[in-house]
């Protein structure tokens, strides 16, 4: 690489507009630390004139971000649009083939194209940098693929959703509803205006997952069906419910190889009170890894927004200008098999239900034999009776139980008339 690198931004969004004022800031700092010259020859966005935060030299503005890669000698772009397909995947696409170096947050994109962008980006000698797709500001990618380089990891897990974090523990704080609390969330910025949906239902935090799993078991990328519950039906009653019996709700992602296969899922999970992630609230993620020799680690920091995101993009800037060729995913394509999927319905698990019920005899009776089944066991009852409404809610924590006979047993539920409405099932950690 020459001594002055030409660098484009292409998206001025949220993370586009903090990055490039944070480049020219630190643009002497980087050379100290590279001995590099950077310099931001091209940027593009879709609208040339919306105001946007930062003063942008109209002079290196594209409407048309193909342009850039077609007529400017650029030695490194960052895609900072945010599709999974289309405008992105052509972008980062067409860079590789020109052996252009590409960084990138977008984990729609890496989730769902890195096995295919990391082989063209391999065959081309090029870096494929996305430390910001996963928990924002927490440099895990680096920790996996650097730091504990040669461990062995059998599981990974944590808070990799900072909306649902501040939503779960708003909740809880403010002994207020769902509605209300996104409401909140969505005036503060920390959940999405128009469609804040793929955070609530888990997808963008299972993309996350997909991903960890890659880099910490070093196989391809899975696209198997996979367990994905969200937190949009987790109701106030749950989390008092839950801190009467000593747990807390979160939204976790799991990744694990359980007899070498492998095992993803995202869902609210009991996890104890006193417990570390038990501990982590508000838009806070973390990220707890298992392995050997390292035994268990633990990473926690901002997950989103443009400051902790800008923080992991100028990591991987570096990373680069500092020289050598890296895998994107720690190893070759070619060493990295595909995974052999973990057939989920053999998973043992300890679970929540909570029925609303009528309040008449005869109910709970019906719930327990109907539990036992399909040989789920109780471990601890709790009832509350609604006098004024003559219901009740009933609320069961299982012993080790199958998922498989948890979601058959949940059907013959929903068809019971002296069960009010479909029962909320949340596993427990
Ligand atoms: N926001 C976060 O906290 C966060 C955290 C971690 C990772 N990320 C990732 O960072 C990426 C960007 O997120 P963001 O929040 O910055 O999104 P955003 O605010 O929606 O910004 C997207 C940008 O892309 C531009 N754009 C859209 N279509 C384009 C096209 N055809 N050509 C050129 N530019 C186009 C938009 O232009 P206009 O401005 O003209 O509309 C906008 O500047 C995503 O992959 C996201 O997953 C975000």
């Amino acid at each position: 690489m020459n001594k002055t690198v030409n660098i484009a931004i292409v998206g001025l969004g949220q993370i586009g507009n903090f990055l490039y004022n944070e480049i020219n800031k630190k643009r002497k700092e980087i050379k100290i630390k590279t001995g590099k010259n950077i310099k931001i020859i091209a940027i593009s966005a879709k609208n040339p004139k919306k105001k946007r935060k930062f003063n942008i030299n109209k002079k290196i503005f594209f409407k048309n971000p193909i342009e850039i890669i077609r007529k400017k000698k650029i030695d490194i772009l960052f895609e900072v649009i945010g599709t999974p397909d289309g405008i992105s995947k052509k972008i980062v696409e067409m860079c590789i083939k020109k052996k252009i170096h590409v960084i990138t947050p977008n984990k729609a994109l890496i989730s769902k194209h890195g096995n295919k962008l990391s082989k063209l980006a391999e065959k081309n000698k090029i870096n494929l940098e996305f430390e910001a797709s996963v928990a924002g500001g927490i440099p895990v990618i680096r920790t996996i693929k650097e730091g504990l380089a040669t461990n062995t990891i059998n599981k990974v897990y944590g808070i990799l959703n900072g909306t649902c974090n501040y939503i779960l523990s708003e909740m809880e704080n403010t002994k207020d509803n769902f509605k209300n609390v996104l409401k909140k969330a969505q005036y503060l910025g920390y959940a999405e205006q128009g469609n804040p949906k793929l955070d609530l239902n888990g997808y963008d935090a299972f993309a996350k997952v997909r991903i960890l799993s890659s880099l910490a078991f070093n196989k391809k990328i899975s696209h198997a069906k996979c367990l994905m519950d969200g937190i949009e039906n987790i109701e106030y009653k749950d989390i008092e419910i839950a801190s009467q019996l000593n747990f807390r709700i979160k939204l976790l992602g799991i990744t694990e190889l359980i007899e070498n296969q492998l095992f993803e899922r995202v869902h609210p999970c009991l996890v104890k009170k006193n417990s570390y992630i038990g501990n982590v609230n508000g838009v806070m993620n973390a990220v707890i890894l298992n392995g050997q020799p390292i035994g268990e680690s633990i990473l926690q920091g901002e997950g989103a927004g443009p400051g902790p995101t800008s923080s992991a993009l100028m990591s991987d800037l570096l990373s680069i200008l500092r020289g050598n060729i890296k895998y994107p995913f720690g190893i070759s394509d070619k060493e990295r098999k595909k995974p052999k999927p973990y057939d989920i319905r053999k998973y043992l698990n300890s679970l929540y239900f909570r029925f609303e019920v009528k309040d008449k005899p005869g109910v709970l009776s019906l719930i327990t034999k109907q539990l036992a089944n399909y040989n789920i066991s109780v471990e601890r009852l709790v009832q509350i009776p609604d006098h004024k409404n003559k219901t009740a809610s009933i609320v069961i924590i299982t012993h080790k139980s199958s998922e498989n006979n948890a979601q058959n047993c949940m059907k013959l539920f929903r068809s019971n008339k002296y069960i009010l409405k479909k029962p909320t099932l949340i596993r427990l950690l």
